[in-house]
Parts: structure tokens; sequence; C-alpha cells
């Protein structure tokens, strides 16, 4: 019982870095913390336990938490009692430097540990000095009948596969989130439903290539199928899809559902051959080229967005101005733009030296941003003048007497409030496009 062991009343704040991935991740630990007594701290002060939640697919994303660490220092020592923890990807990819250069750091806890955090916290608050670490990840966990505490609003997260098997060159999450396994079906519909009980309109089931699941005969495209005909669920999404993995039959199925999004983010990587090759992204450019072709044939009006990374070992210029036409002709509704960052233990650390200069990175970073923000402004602008259906979220942050929300295809549109007429949050409504920024559209009512 709570109050047996101490928790009831405790104080738990969650912090989370990196990727949807890890936003769900921190629902479930706050779940799992609910179920034992825990509640939810609103600021820091108030904590007994604080917890961030790492990333670890670049280095500045575990410079940023070193940063974080140092500052809640501060607030270990206003309240000796108070527990610290790491969690997630980094807790796994650099538990030693963690413990060296945070020695305050009460806890450090893999992706694969979330269903014991209450009696590593336990242990944790009891008279052990050294911290306690617990990073082992297995291959089986995928926190079947788990229940995570959501944050309200009109959408939800539902982790459908964790881990993954790609191994690209470049990337840490293999060694940090462990193999690749797709939960039961009958528990992501029992998220589903629960999700929709709950009054919530729209389901985004995660994975790492999400669109590789596969539980027993059950693939992607039945996955979606069995999800489809859940009442109260007005929209799916799904991310981040692997570009291999879309098959015929799965693009069928977006296609012939309203309900299925159209909306798709397709991470590309390069443009050059070359390097999607030393990358082992298992795609040519022309494969990509020809995945986008068939997607935009079946769903004319889809949305898609795309990962890009510059400067990966060996890239020359050639290699850089391919991507740069990769982007001109997909014209990505937007993108997400990095800089190549060398990350221990993968295959590209141990066998291909970083040799491409920060400063050359940077130069090529600015370039793909211009060119992305000029694309972006383009289909932003290519909007205006039409109706679409907009699921609201809420009013807008900067005006009470506006709302907002997004399209199908994942764009934030804000339009004023109408007389006489009550819109919530989860409502769908039209919305004429009127006029737009780079990254939001602005309408009214239909
Ligand atoms: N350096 C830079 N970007 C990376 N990503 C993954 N690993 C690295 C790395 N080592 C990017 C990829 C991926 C996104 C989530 O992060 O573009 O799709």
């Amino acid at each position: 019982m709570p109050e047996a062991d101490g928790t009831l009343g405790k104080k738990v704040f969650i912090e989370t870095y990196g990727c949807q991935m890890n936003l769900a991740d921190s629902e479930l630990m706050g779940g799992v913390l609910a179920d034992t007594g825990y509640s939810s701290a609103e600021s820091l002060e108030e904590a007994d336990v604080i917890l961030i939640n790492t990333c670890a697919v670049r280095e500045r994303a575990e410079d940023r938490v070193f940063g974080r660490l140092s500052h809640l220092l501060r607030f270990k020592n206003d309240k000796p009692e108070l527990v610290l923890g790491v969690t997630g990807c980094m807790a796994e990819h650099l538990r030693d430097k963690i413990t060296d250069q945070a020695p305050y750091v009460d806890l450090v806890i893999g992706p694969d540990a979330y269903r014991r955090l209450p009696a590593l916290l336990d242990k944790a608050t009891g008279e052990a000095r050294d911290p306690v670490i617990d990073v082992k990840l297995d291959k089986a966990e995928v926190y079947e009948g788990l229940t995570p505490k959501r944050k309200p609003g009109v959408g939800g997260w539902v982790t459908v596969q964790r881990g993954c098997d790609k191994f690209c060159t470049f990337c840490i999450v293999p060694f940090v989130r462990g193999r690749e396994r797709g939960v039961p079906p009958h528990e992501i519909l029992r998220q589903v439903e629960n999700l929709a009980e709950r009054g919530y309109k729209e389901v985004t089931l995660l994975g790492q290539t999400v669109n590789s699941y596969r539980y027993e005969d059950v693939d992607f495209a039945d996955l979606l199928e069995q999800i489809v005909p859940i009442e109260g669920i007005e929209r799916i999404r799904f991310t981040s899809p692997y570009p291999t993995d879309f098959t015929p039959k799965l693009i069928e199925t977006i296609a012939r559902h309203d309900k299925i999004c159209n909306y798709l983010h397709l991470p590309a990587q390069s443009g050059s051959n070359r390097m999607l090759d030393e990358m082992r992204r298992q795609y040519t450019r022309e494969e990509y080229d020809q995945l986008v072709d068939d997607i935009r044939a079946a769903v004319p009006d889809i949305a898609l967005s795309t990962d890009i990374i510059v400067g990966f070992p060996g890239e020359t210029e050639e290699d850089f101005e391919q991507t740069m036409e990769l982007m001109e002709s997909t014209r990505f509704d937007f993108a997400y733009l990095f800089k190549y960052s060398e990350r221990s233990n993968t295959y590209a650390s141990r066998n291909l030296p970083d040799d491409i200069d920060e400063e050359v990175k940077g130069e090529r970073l600015k370039k793909i941003i211009a060119l992305q923000e000029s694309i972006s402004a383009e289909v932003f602008k290519s909007k205006v003048g039409g109706t679409y259906t907009v699921l609201v979220e809420g009013e807008s942050r900067r005006d009470p007497n506006e709302l907002c929300g997004r399209t199908g295809d994942f764009k934030t549109v804000v339009f004023p409030k109408a007389d006489g007429r009550d819109i919530e949050a989860g409502d769908l409504v039209d919305v004429k496009v009127t006029d737009c920024t780079s990254h939001t559209l602005l309408g009214e009512l239909a």
C-alpha cells in the first residue's frame, strides 16, 4: 500500500528531452509512479523526486542535460532528501560519465527499467549513498499492462514498438534502446480504447521504425486496420516510418481511410547515394524518389517532412549538392535538419573519421535551413484560399480570442473565435485559410 511504503503524498517532476517516444516514456513513468502513490509536482521546487528523461541521439542533447543537472544541484542543496534521477537513452549511454560528472545524481536508469522505478526510488531514498543504477536492456520488455499518465489534450501517444534493428551507421538508438520488438495488438487496442474513453480524439502510434511493426502475423497495415474502427478516435497518426518498410498494402491502407492522416515524416538523411550507402540506409536516392511518387500518387494531398544530416563523414560538396537537390525536388512541407554528431559505439564512430570541419558543417546546415524555409513558405502559401478540417486544440497562445488546431496534414492553423458558436478543444471544424506565415496558417471559420 502506498501509505505503508511511505510514497503517499510524494511528488515527482519529470522533465523530458528528445523525441516523442521519450515524451511517451515519461507518461509511462508517471503512470507507474501514480500507481504507487506518487502525485505530479507542479514545479521543481515542490518535487520530492526529479527525473530527467534524456536523449542521446546527438552530443548537444547530452551537453544540455549535463548543464541542466548542474543547475538542479541547487535544489539538492536546498533539500538534501530530494531524489534526482537521470532516465532514458543517455542514462544507458553515459552511466559512468553521469556518476563521475554529477556524483549527486541518485538514480540512473535505462529505457527498459521503468517497471522497476518504484523499487529503485525506494532504494535511492533509503540509506544508499552510491547512486542506484539499472541500465539493463530487456528485449522482452514492452510495458504491457501499464497505463501511462497522459497529459490532458486532444491527442495522445501510444507506443507500438520499442527498440530498433536498423543499425544506421550514425545512430546510437539500437545501442541505447535495444532490439526491435512490437507491442501485442491487444495491448495497443486497449491503450487506444482507453484514450477514446477519456475523450482524446487523436492517437499517434510511436515506434523508431514504426512501419516495420510486426507481432506474430499482424503487420503495420493490419494494426492500422484494427485501430480505424475505434469510436471516438477521429484521427490516426504514426511516426516515424522507415522508407524501406513501406509496402503497397500500407500505402493503400493509408489512402483508403480518412481517419489516417495525410501527413508522413519520411527521414531521407541524404540525397547522395554514396552517403546513403555509407549510412547503411538500405535505399538509394532513386528508390526514395520512387517511394515519394508512389505515396503522392495514392494520396495526392499528403504532406511530407523529413530528417537530413549534413557533414556525415566523407560528405563532399557534390554529395551535399545532391541533398539540396533532393529537398528542391521533393519539396517537403517541413524538415528537421542536423549536423552530424559522432556517437560512440556506432559503426561510423569506429570506422569513419568525423572529417568534415565544424565550420563546413555549419555552413551546409545554414544553407539547407534557408532552402527549407523558402520551400516551407511556398508550400504554406499554396494553402491560402483552401478550406481544411481542423482539430481544435484550444485557445491560441497569443490571443484568447483566437483558437488554434491542426489540419490533417499537420499544419497549425490559428483563427478567431466566432460569435454564437461554441467551439471547444476536440471539435473538428472547417477553416478557410486566408493568410499564412512560413509555419502557421491563418484563417476563419468556414
Ligand atoms: N548525428 C546527427 N543527427 C543524427 N540523427 C540520428 N543520429 C544522428 C547523429 N549521430 C538524426 C537523424 C534521425 C533523427 C532522429 O536524428 O536525422 O532521423
